[in-house]
């Protein structure tokens, strides 16, 4: 704006009459762009519908079906949700054809190379990398908060030695909300917050002692001088009777694999936890119901099958047998770690684990482990194999984190524990997006009946 027309005025309402003019043709374009829609045709006479299609900033498109029942009362059927997209989120991306995975638009490459897991926390929380102060800080607030109730520790006494840790997680964490009345306001952003950093800084404290519980040791507390990864193998493998001294290659690859499984879109787990948190119900409970979703064999607890999988062949020379009746339909057996619902190409985490198990098995001088080397024979041959290509089944994340955490020391009933410690920040920041909206709703499909049509009770004399 010209100095002359600092006093006229005159200037000033042409320009405010551009920005109103440019505002309008922004919206008349945008609105074009939202005005694309899909046509549905039912076929029954009834005038076709048109629908909303939307678009994310990167990604599939989807057509908002939202009012379909309403003006034309059927469902869509999707079981497997193979085409359902549950909710719009900014903290995950996938793209499944490309092996790409981002958190908060950041390539997991990147973040699992160059930042550990208390950054990414951060960074699924808020939005953003923290600063080296705001990651400090962010520090101190989760070590405030590692150790549990010393109640709680008794909880541990109800379960029988030999539970599954998995069980003992479910247990433990929904048994949380008995203890923080305090926070469970779920409508009060501050207390959302404060649930997440105990989530996140717990975790780590109840699954060593979960471990340590099946095993017949003395809790190890968390000590706060140590980083995320050391403190919990410290929890792990410290005993009161000698000074444990964590190796930084082994921890730092025990932060890797946290960071890998910290997040990973709406999987069934993470659908578990929004699902139960549309309710109402206190994010302990919500993150509890994640980890029993998490422990099935085709989603987390894929990785000690994996392992379990892999012992079973023992040697190069069977894995034929099983490559075979992986392939036969009349056999239940599938190969785990293998195939994904979204991966259609190379699952990006699973090729950083195969990197980290290369580093921990040199650090270790295994560099002979026979399960690694059968692991990556049997990539090998599943690869060239027709039925897997045709298929697009590829290794997943699983396949390779057991052997790594079997050469970290881990026992392979703890894999999925460690699992669903990496994955409560994805599950507490899912939630909390969720939560956070004004617009959420409870959750509620509705279903294809296929049952019996109405009939009328005959009394029990006379049934045949
Ligand atoms: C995780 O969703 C996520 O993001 C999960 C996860 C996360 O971070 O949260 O990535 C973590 O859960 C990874 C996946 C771990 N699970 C496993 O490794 C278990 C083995 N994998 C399979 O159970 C299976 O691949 C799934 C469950 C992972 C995916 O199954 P889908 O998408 O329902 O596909 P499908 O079962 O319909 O398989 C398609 C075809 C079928 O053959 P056809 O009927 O076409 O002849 O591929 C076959 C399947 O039989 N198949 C396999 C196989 N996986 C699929 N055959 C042999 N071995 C396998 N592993």
């Amino acid at each position: 704006m010209e100095a002359c027309c600092r006093y006229c005025g005159f200037c000033k309402q042409l320009d405010r009459a551009a920005v109103v003019l440019l505002a309008k043709m922004k919206t008349v374009e945008n609105d074009m762009e939202q005005k694309r829609t899909a046509t549905l045709d039912l076929g029954n006479g009834s005038l076709p519908l048109e629908f909303p299609i939307m678009a994310g900033s990167m990604g599939p498109e989807v057509v908002d079906i939202r009012s379909l029942h309403a003006r034309s009362g059927v469902f869509t059927y999707d079981p497997g949700y193979f085409s359902t997209a549950s909710c719009s989120s900014k903290i995950t991306f996938i793209d499944g054809d490309a092996g790409i995975l981002l958190y908060r638009g950041y390539p997991i490459e990147q973040l699992a190379r160059q930042c550990d897991f208390m950054e990414v926390c951060y960074l699924l929380m808020n939005g953003e990398l923290p600063t080296s102060d705001q990651k400090m800080s962010f520090d101190n607030t989760i070590k405030e908060h590692t150790m549990v109730h010393e109640q709680l520790a008794r909880f541990y006494t109800g379960f029988r030695r030999d539970a599954h840790p998995m069980a003992v997680m479910v247990g433990v964490v929904g048994a949380l909300s008995a203890f923080y009345h305090d926070a469970m306001d779920i409508s009060d952003a501050a207390q959302r917050e404060l649930s997440a950093f105990r989530l996140v800084a717990k975790l780590p404290t109840i699954t060593a002692m979960a471990y340590k519980y099946n095993i017949g040791q003395p809790f190890i507390y968390p000590h706060n001088n140590l980083n995320y990864a050391e403190n919990f193998l410290h929890m792990m493998f410290a005993t009161p009777a000698e000074e444990y001294k964590s190796n930084p290659v082994l921890a730092r690859a025990l932060d890797r694999i946290l960071i890998l499984h910290a997040d990973h879109e709406q999987n069934a787990s993470t659908s578990t936890v929004r699902l139960s948190g549309s309710s109402g119900a206190n994010p302990f409970a919500c993150i509890s119901a994640g980890i029993a979703c998490l422990w099935g064999p085709a989603h987390g607890g894929a990785n000690e099958a994996c392992l379990n999988m892999l012992e079973e062949i023992g040697d190069v020379s069977r894995i034929g047998e099983y490559i075979k009746r992986a392939k036969d339909k009349n056999d239940s057996f599938k190969l785990m770690g293998f195939g994904h619902r979204v991966y259609k190409n190379f699952d990006p985490r699973a090729k950083l684990m195969r990197e980290t198990c290369h580093e921990v098995l040199n650090e270790l001088g295994l560099q002979n482990d026979p399960l690694f080397k059968l692991a990556m024979e049997l990539e090998k041959i599943a690869l060239e194999d027709e039925y897997f290509i045709s298929r697009k089944l590829y290794p997943n994340v699983d396949f390779y984190s057991g052997i790594v955490q079997r050469a970290l020391g881990i026992p392979v009933s703890m894999f999925t524990a460690i699992f669903a410690m990496a994955r409560t920040v994805g599950w507490i920041a899912q939630w909390s997006e969720m939560i956070s909206d004004p617009e959420y709703k409870i959750g509620r499909p509705r279903q294809l009946y296929t049952g019996a049509a109405t009939r009328d009770v005959v009394t029990i004399a006379l049934r045949k």
